[in-house]
């Protein structure tokens, strides 16, 4: 893995005459690494209910101004089945930390669904040793869980009453299982600085992660931090195609928040160096409610005009729809290995 000095990073981060050749740089190591392929994963938002009360996400548990909702077992599984037959590969299950979803419910669930031919991603949040190892169990193929940052001080500002360590040790834990492990971070969260970006890049190389998502931070109205600046494209664009240079063969997804920030953003940030992209599948009615941020992208659209809309975006800049799941190429090497064995 190329090795880069954090004083280099930051100058990555900053040097606007350098921001050029940062990008096309990030984009000739995308392409000589993976290709052209872009990997599209249907994300299925199944519940907003949360027990945390994280300053900046819209749906934290104190904001009683949001209508909360849970697809049943039947819809998730229903939504996936709809997901796969629009030819997604790869389907992930994101909520709020809701824990009426106990283990069992969530194997049920993913043994269904991976019946579709489909590799399952959870993103979840905190769990148990052994619930993460159940899901996995059941046929979980990767999990995503941001750090959102190594700053621990800011960590625990934002996030009252959770502890970095206690989610660090949650991601070696999903490691160890076996997942293909994706984090991430936000840029442009109140008080955090340039230095400690360069940190959480280093961190995210040294887990080292199979996927790494970067969005800017965009402040919510319901929220204590409505009144704060949030980050910019920039900051994010320059900051993922970082990610790209220290970890070339990693997925990296052009985010949905990079695309509220600009009409273009996902495709600008697949021009350096992102090959990933997560088109929302859930049902239209329950998307306004998932609103983590303001003017997130595609709140009135169905599963099938996303899914068409993406197959153009991607198509105008030259790039292909990946056929395959689409996973971190170390572990889909291994697994041909295991097979050939
Ligand atoms: N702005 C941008 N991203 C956010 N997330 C949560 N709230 C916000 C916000 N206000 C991100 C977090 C989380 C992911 C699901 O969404 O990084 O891990
Ligand atoms: Fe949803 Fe473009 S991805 S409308």
């Amino acid at each position: 893995m190329p090795r880069y000095l954090k004083e280099e990073i930051i100058h990555w981060l900053q040097d606007d005459n350098q921001e050029k050749a940062l990008f096309q740089k990030a984009d000739a190591v995308r392409k000589e690494t993976l290709g052209d392929e872009v990997h599209l994963r249907g994300l299925i938002e199944f519940s907003n209910i949360c027990r945390n009360n994280c300053l900046y996400c819209g749906i934290r548990g104190g904001n009683a101004l949001v209508k909360r909702y849970r697809l049943s077992e039947e819809e998730l599984v229903q939504t996936a089945f709809n997901a796969a037959n629009l030819g997604f590969k790869t389907i992930v299950m994101q909520s709020g930390e809701d824990l009426y979803y106990t283990a069992d419910k969530l194997c049920r669930v993913i043994e269904k669904i991976k019946k579709f031919d489909v590799a399952v991603t959870l993103s979840i949040g905190e769990r148990s040793y052994e619930e993460y190892k159940a899901f996995r169990e059941a046929g979980a193929d990767r999990y995503l869980m941001r750090i959102e940052t190594t700053d621990k001080d800011l960590y625990h500002r934002l996030d009252p009453h959770m502890s970095w360590n206690h989610r660090h040790e949650c991601l070696l834990m999903i490691r160890d299982l076996g997942y293909e492990l994706g984090s991430g971070i936000m840029v442009g969260l109140p008080g955090q600085s340039i230095e400690s970006v360069a940190d959480d890049l280093l961190y995210l190389q040294s887990l080292p992660v199979d996927m790494a998502g970067i969005g800017p931070f965009i402040p919510h109205p319901q929220t204590p931090l409505a009144k704060e600046k949030g980050g910019t494209l920039k900051l994010a664009l320059r900051t993922m195609a970082v990610m790209r240079l220290l970890m070339p063969d990693i997925n990296i997804p052009a985010t949905t928040a990079m695309e509220s920030l600009h009409p273009q953003g996902r495709l600008m940030a697949l021009q350096c160096g992102a090959n990933v992209i997560m088109p929302n599948v859930t049902d239209t009615e329950y998307r306004k409610l998932y609103e983590l941020y303001p003017n997130k992208i595609c709140l009135n659209e169905t599963a099938v005009q996303c899914r068409t809309c993406i197959g153009l975006k991607i198509k105008s800049i030259g790039r292909t729809i990946g056929t395959g799941y689409g996973g971190h190429i170390k572990h889909v090497e291994a697994l041909k290995k295991e097979n050939e064995e």
